[in-house]
């Protein structure tokens, strides 16, 4: 591990300097990775892990568009795609990369084949932290790991094509057999990570559900809307509107960020508008503060693993979320957004 400093707090973590991938290939040598679910996260794992020189299955349910979609990215059926069952009886590691209601379902089948010396991997700690909900409760005689990279699959996976790799994770649960180290970092360097830092799978998924509730998803689409709004009640035309309040930063605003820090992009604007936004920002965040505590309340205490396994049940569960996002789609100022996107030069 090597000492680094985040803003004054001295951190653990791991880069391909401290753990290079010939020792991550001579940790895993011997196991037989099983990818089960080959969804989203699924398939940048299992690529990435395949083309790093592991050897990797895929676990995936028959007849399905993500089975074709394994097919097509080179997997051959009997020889390295099967369905979950034999995929989990063939693996040592197995990693559970089901969406976290198909976790719920696929548990029995998997918790079957998880024999004594094998490794359970995650990339969220939903399962387990919430197993008074979930029910996944693993036995005491396999190692509990996780590794969760900060980005959607598809990014880890592009990345990984151009060099690069995404910031993950990891978590030691459980290491009965004393390897858990060694095969949690080998496993996240092998999938391509950029850095790892260490968390455990409760303050993973506490981290998570609280940023994609929040400043992720939940936050920023709640803020658009109240600025676009104000200005529409106070007579501005939806293309001013969402021109100052979505188009200016996802176009200009927040690159400048990602290049190089808010104080950066504060100093490429006017003075007027630093002015303004150094004052504003304080009486924001105390207006929020409130409603950042209910919510990761509302995490921590199992009330929103509860809301989200609940509507997962519901077998028409995929037609009310569509008819969600098409009610977002539908608004005003995601209509008005599409048209602006069709403007730009
Ligand atoms: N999305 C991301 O990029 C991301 C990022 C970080 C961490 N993670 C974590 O990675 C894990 C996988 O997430 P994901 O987004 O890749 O999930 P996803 O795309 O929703 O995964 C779908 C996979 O689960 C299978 N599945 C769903 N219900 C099933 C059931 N009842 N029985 C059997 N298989 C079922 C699907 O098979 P079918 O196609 O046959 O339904 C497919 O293989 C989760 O723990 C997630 O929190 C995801």
């Amino acid at each position: 591990m090597a000492d680094m400093n985040f803003g004054g707090v001295i951190e653990q973590v791991i880069t391909r300097d401290e753990f290079p991938m010939t020792k991550a290939r001579k940790v895993l040598a011997n196991e037989t990775i099983a990818i089960l679910g080959y969804g989203v996260q699924g398939p940048g794992q299992a690529l990435n892990l395949k083309d790093n020189g592991f050897n990797v299955i895929i676990g995936q349910r028959k007849g399905t568009p993500s089975w074709e979609k394994a097919k097509r990215d080179g997997w051959v059926e009997n020889k390295d795609l099967f369905e979950l069952d034999e995929a989990s009886k063939r693996g040592t590691i197995l990693a559970f990369l089901l969406s976290d209601a198909g976790q719920l379902a696929a548990w029995p089948t998997v918790r079957n084949n998880l024999t004594q010396g094998k490794a359970l991997y995650f990339s969220h700690g939903f399962g387990i932290t919430f197993n008074d909900q979930t029910g996944i409760v693993p036995p005491l005689d396999v190692d509990i790991i996780l590794v969760a990279p900060k980005g959607s699959g598809t990014s880890l996976r592009r990345l990984f094509q151009q060099g690069k790799g995404l910031n993950s994770s990891f978590a030691v649960h459980q290491n009965a057999t004393g390897k858990g180290y060694d095969r949690v970092l080998a496993l996240g360097i092998g999938i391509g990570s950029g850095y790892l830092f260490e968390t455990s799978f409760k303050k993973e998924v506490y981290s998570d559900l609280t940023g994609e509730r929040g400043v992720l998803m939940g936050a920023i689409a709640g803020i658009f809307e109240a600025q676009y709004n104000c200005l529409r009640r106070n007579g501005h035309s939806p293309s001013e509107a969402f021109n100052e309040t979505v188009e200016e930063l996802t176009q200009s605003l927040m690159p400048l960020v990602a290049e190089n820090g808010m104080d950066w992009m504060y100093a490429n604007c006017s003075t007027t508008a630093q002015r303004g936004a150094l004052d504003w920002r304080h009486k924001f965040r105390a207006a929020v503060d409130p409603v950042f505590d209910e919510l990761y309340q509302s995490v921590v205490t199992g009330k929103e693993a509860s809301i989200t396994i609940e509507a997962g049940k519901h077998p028409d569960y995929r037609k009310k979320l569509d008819k969600e996002l098409s009610g977002l789609r539908e608004s005003e100022i995601w209509r008005a957004g599409a048209q602006v996107r069709k403007l730009r030069p």
